[in-house]
């Protein structure tokens, strides 16, 4: 059997691991709002209309953020439609979605689900439509205690007390064609930093993400980010990324190795902001939050009926994807020091990992274990590892590590997780992990996600795909020996106690 090793050592720290990172997206997209947090009509559901089982689910997968309305949703969305008497709301034709926004969610009953669900609202406002007066008026309508028109009216409709809503996304993807008032670098960069600037005026205490590119793949990537950066990179505290991955053409090989593509788009994206900072001479570090990350395999069609909430993008999660997941989740880690957010997209039945029924249960999708379990057992410090051992030919990323790995140290605790994904589709992979450095540390657990790898979670079987308890690694001579299953995702955890 082929082997690996790598390191764990206190000394190879990459920084603290910001809590944000562990978040999620709600957009006003298919069943993710109508049918997945909300559906009044449930039994579930709470005096609000809220759905207790997905609230319940929100909360064990230990998400601390959710970013919304959108996405896409974002760059026609008339805010002000959403609030107030629910009977009194209208009907908009969603132009990015091409449904029917019936408004019975607006942002007081996001906010209040965010209470119940105990994550940080994220906000996101429109720059494509709208632009600096909507903001604005959004941060005193959210942020103003009182004594103002936009303030007194939040008042007025129920919630007496500001939202206190602290992060805020300058729009969205303002660089793809498709989006609605979509802007060239320039144009986005200079009102951003208008914006920005209003909104700050309202509420000083706010964190401002500007857009970067929409993946990758863009052609305009990097050098979108250098010249909206050059614009406003003085009043904002982050940088946006992107990324969705799937197979294509069957080149399941590629598939595992997404995170090499994620890898790169983080080191470009760090590249290219501390260009600005070093070109500006600013004395300011910009982070980045990567506020859209997933597999997505359903691509937007041409639907052309307005209904509301259609089932849209309900990807159906198998094992190989929860560990691409696992292998993404990887990456944000071994970058701690300078992805301070991150969101998984999305939360609830729209390309996410809890999958619902109108009317029915809700489950968890194979997705739904790496991040809990990293959400759990990934906190305090990462640590880098330095892994050594064969690679894997891929089509689309050359020669890649077989092991794909990061690690985690709690400080308070003592305690560390070790995160790895084999790559080999076939081959099993031996790991031998240096851990002379964690003085009094013993192994306590091994589970692995791996088997078939088209095998899902259905309502019916939702407990097919699900971590598997392995044998406790051996450790001697302060050695650890792991056995990673093929073309699977693993947490070791070992503790100090
Ligand atoms: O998450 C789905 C969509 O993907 C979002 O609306 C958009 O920002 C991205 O292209």
């Amino acid at each position: 059997m082929e082997q690996a090793t790598l390191t764990l050592d206190p000394a190879f720290r990459i920084g603290a691991i910001d809590p944000r990172i562990r978040g999620s997206f709600v957009e006003h997209l298919g069943r993710c709002v109508y049918g997945g947090i909300y559906e009044p009509d449930h039994p579930d559901a709470d005096e609000d209309g809220f759905r207790t089982d997905v609230l319940a689910l929100t909360r064990e997968l230990g998400v601390t953020t959710v970013r919304y309305p959108g996405g896409n949703f974002v760059s026609g969305y008339r805010w002000e439609d959403g609030i107030g008497p629910k009977d009194q709301r209208p009907r908009r034709l969603d132009l990015a979605w091409k449904t029917i926004e019936t408004n019975q969610v607006g942002v007081d009953e996001f906010v209040a689900w965010c209470r119940k669900a105990k994550v940080e609202p994220m906000m996101a406002v429109n720059l494509g439509t709208r632009g600096i007066e909507e903001a604005a008026a959004l941060v005193e309508y959210c942020n103003h205690p009182s004594g103002s028109y936009w303030s007194d009216l939040r008042v007025r409709n129920g919630a007496k007390d500001p939202h206190r809503v602290r992060i805020w996304c300058l729009g969205n993807e303002m660089d793809g064609p498709w989006q609605i008032g979509h802007k060239t670098a320039r144009e986005y960069g200079i009102l951003a930093k208008q914006t920005a600037k209003a909104m700050r005026l309202v509420d000083p205490d706010l964190e401002l993400v500007a857009c970067g590119s929409s993946g990758r793949w863009m052609p305009t990537f990097a050098s979108w980010e250098a010249e909206v950066l050059e614009h406003c990179y003085d009043v904002v505290d982050y940088v946006s990324l992107h990324s969705y991955y799937r197979p294509k053409d069957g080149d399941y090989a590629s598939f595992l190795a997404s995170g090499v593509d994620m890898d790169a788009m983080i080191e470009a994206v760090v590249a290219t902001a501390d260009y600005v900072k070093a070109k500006l001479r600013s004395s300011k570090t910009l982070h980045l939050s990567y506020d859209e990350w997933n597999v997505w395999y359903q691509q937007p069609g041409d639907t052309r009926e307005w209904v509301v909430a259609p089932s849209l993008f309900e990807d159906q999660y198998s094992l190989i994807d929860a560990v691409v997941v696992g292998s993404l989740l990887n990456s944000l880690l071994r970058h701690a020091d300078r992805v301070r957010m991150a969101c998984f997209a999305q939360l609830v039945n729209v390309i996410a990992p809890i999958t619902t029924e109108t009317g029915g249960p809700a489950w968890r999708q194979t997705t739904y274990h790496p991040m809990r379990l990293v959400f759990q057992h990934g906190v305090g410090d990462a640590l880098r590892v330095e892994p050594r051992g064969p690679l894997v030919e891929t089509a689309q990323y050359g020669a890649v590590p077989q092991l794909d790995a990061s690690a985690t140290l709690d400080p308070e605790t003592g305690a560390v997780a070790l995160f790895a994904v084999n790559r080999s589709l076939t081959e099993p992979l031996v790991v031998e992990a240096d851990v002379r450095a964690l003085r009094g540390v013993r192994p306590v657990e091994h589970l692995a996600l791996y088997g078939e790898r088209d095998a899902t979670n259905t309502k019916d079987n939702p407990d097919n795909v699900v971590p598997r308890s392995m044998p406790v690694p051996e450790l001697a001579d302060g050695r650890l020996r792991v056995t990673l299953p093929a073309m699977s995702w693993n947490l070791v955890r070992l503790s100090s106690d």
